[in-house]
């Protein structure tokens, strides 16, 4: 729970509907809700808020170019793509919010209002380079010369595609006034901006200094009206940004449930977002926020990009690779686990079939699944399915007791800091202890020794010693791999004798000796499969 006690709060950013999401996309929303699972095993009150940015010129020329209304274009996105895409990938959000709904317009508009009553927009003239696939007025100082078919034009460094020259009467909001009061905040608030270079390139895009933004335009009419000037439409990343706020009742009555909702919420913890959109979230959203004199969120993390022959995979270069070609592949729990396990977070990562799949075999098939398996069949074998009551423990049990101390006060540190490396490197560490004990302690040359009361009494103690560990194993993987970890609950006969793997706090996980003996242990099918030979085709 924060300071404030309103709920933990974490958002993703609102992803373009021009197109289906990739692997891009799916990698924020799977760290978010890896974040909120941990969070809520920690019996915290967690909020998680993903969505659609629906409004726009890239949207609408995408609609007018498919020869549909953007509304039924966005409409087709996010009931085909956008939403299933959640199930997919197992992501338990609390709220999902399109910009072209009625509750956030309404919001939008009020706040508009609110700023423009208390003198920070006013309207002037624009002119300026304008890139519609970051739907962002550039500095000329942003652009790169073109060359080859772009030759003696200037282009978006991000879309390597020429800008377009915007020259239209706007209204502009006053961000030149918040560059002071945002210096002193992130001076105050060192980590409000992560990872640390994040932090350093903002304040040094800040120092640089700043240009009142024009928040509206009149060109085109896909967006939400200006509520004093219909002429005019808002400027997509003022609508956008503001999602995180609408969503949760901003402007709300205190009476009304969106004002009590608000107050329960508001602000956010962490908004979770791609370094390509950090200026936006660092430098654009807390000067509004300041501006309506609301408080500023705990911490915005820009993370790194999934690259794909060196360059940042993309929508518009057709270089995404879409979630579902991965998952038919490794399953969606190999698919959460690696690329939070493979990429330290806020750093660029290549994504490559290859190291994929040495991971898979090396941490899940060989590491984890085969210790559940082992574990589970000799139960099978040898105590009938039914888990043994263990016998007086002796060093090597009470050592991985030990280690399960240290795995969930490691983990938690890792967690805490978005570093996911070593939160779940620290649950891996854990499993490689629990699979050495296995090999040491040899259950099955102790079941052979079957008449010998010492013997058959060291197997009931190792069988259960190791099941054991599988449930704080269970427990502890279970943010970033649920399905899986629901399975192996239930194979080790948690679910039946300790109830909901998500009702398991973080705090008591590592008191030893929970899961019940007499529990009925079953061996399911694997829990990470032998791969298909094959890679996908195009891979
Ligand atoms: O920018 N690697 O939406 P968007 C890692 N609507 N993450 C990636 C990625 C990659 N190659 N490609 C995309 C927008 N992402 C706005 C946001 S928020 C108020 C409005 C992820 O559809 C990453 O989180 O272009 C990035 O910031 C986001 O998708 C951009 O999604
Ligand atoms: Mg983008």
């Amino acid at each position: 729970m924060t300071p404030t006690g309103t709920a933990f709060y974490v958002t993703t950013p609102i992803y373009y509907v021009n197109d289906a999401p990739h692997i891009g996309h799916a990698y924020t929303t799977v760290a978010a809700d890896t974040i909120c699972r941990w969070h809520r095993q920690r019996g915290e009150r967690v909020w998680f808020l993903t969505g659609t940015d629906e409004h726009g010129e890239k949207v609408l020329r995408t609609a007018q170019a498919a020869g549909v209304s953007p509304q039924a274009w966005a409409d087709r996105l996010v009931a085909e793509h956008w939403k299933p895409v959640l199930a997919t990938l197992d992501i338990a959000n609390d709220d999902f919010i399109r910009t072209t709904e009625r509750r956030h317009e309404v919001r939008v508009q009020r706040f508009l209002t609110q700023l423009k009553d208390a003198g920070h927009i006013y309207s002037g003239d624009y002119e300026g380079p304008y890139c519609v696939g970051c739907e962002e007025f550039k500095l000329p100082g942003d652009l790169v010369a073109g060359t080859g078919e772009h030759a003696g034009l200037q282009l978006c460094p991000v879309h390597s595609r020429p800008v377009e020259t915007v020259a239209e009467t706007n209204w502009f909001f006053r961000l030149s006034a918040f560059a002071e009061p945002l210096l002193a905040h992130y001076e105050a608030h060192p980590t409000a901006v992560a990872p640390h270079s994040a932090h350093n390139e903002v304040v040094a895009f800040i120092r640089s200094g700043l240009q009142d933004l024009s928040i509206s335009r009149s060109s085109f009419d896909w967006g939400i009206p200006v509520p004093w000037d219909p002429s005019q439409v808002v400027y997509v990343w003022f609508d956008a940004l503001l999602n995180y706020a609408t969503a949760v009742g901003l402007g709300d009555s205190p009476e009304l449930p969106g004002g009590s909702k608000f107050a329960g919420t508001w602000p956010a913890d962490i908004h979770l977002v791609g370094k390509d959109i950090l200026r936006f979230h660092a430098v654009i959203w807390p000067a509004m926020l300041m501006a309506a004199g609301l408080p500023l969120p705990g911490q915005v993390f820009a993370h790194g990009w999934l690259l794909v022959g060196g360059e940042k995979m993309s929508k518009s270069k057709l270089t995404g690779i879409s979630p579902d070609q991965v998952i038919d592949h490794f399953g969606v729990d190999a698919f959460r686990y690696y690329f939070l396990r493979a990429i330290q977070f806020g750093q660029d990562g290549s994504f490559s079939w290859e190291d994929m799949t040495a991971r898979y075999t090396a941490e899940l098939a060989n590491g984890l699944g085969n210790l559940a398996s082992r574990a589970t069949a000799m139960v099978g074998k040898y105590c009938g399915g039914v888990l043994p009551a263990p016998g007086a423990y002796a060093n090597a049990d009470l050592a991985l007791a030990d280690e399960l101390l240290a795995a969930v006060q490691d983990a938690d540190a890792g967690y805490q800091r978005l570093d996911f490396v070593e939160g779940i490197g620290a649950v891996k560490r854990f499993i490689d202890a629990v699979n050495l004990y296995v090999t040491e302690q040899e259950p099955w040359a102790l079941a052979k020794r079957g008449d010998d009361p010492v013997a058959r009494e060291r197997l009931a103690t190792v069988l259960y010693t190791t099941c054991e560990a599988l449930r704080a194993i269970a427990v502890l993987h279970n943010a970033v791999m649920p399905r899986a970890m629901g399975r192996m609950w239930s194979a080790i006969g948690a679910q039946e004798g300790l109830g909901p793997i998500g009702e398991q706090r973080l705090a008591d996980v590592s008191a030893w000796g929970q899961l019940p003996p007499g529990v009925t242990v079953t061996k399911g099918a694997a829990l990470f499969p032998r791969l298909p030979e094959e890679a996908p085709a195009g891979a």
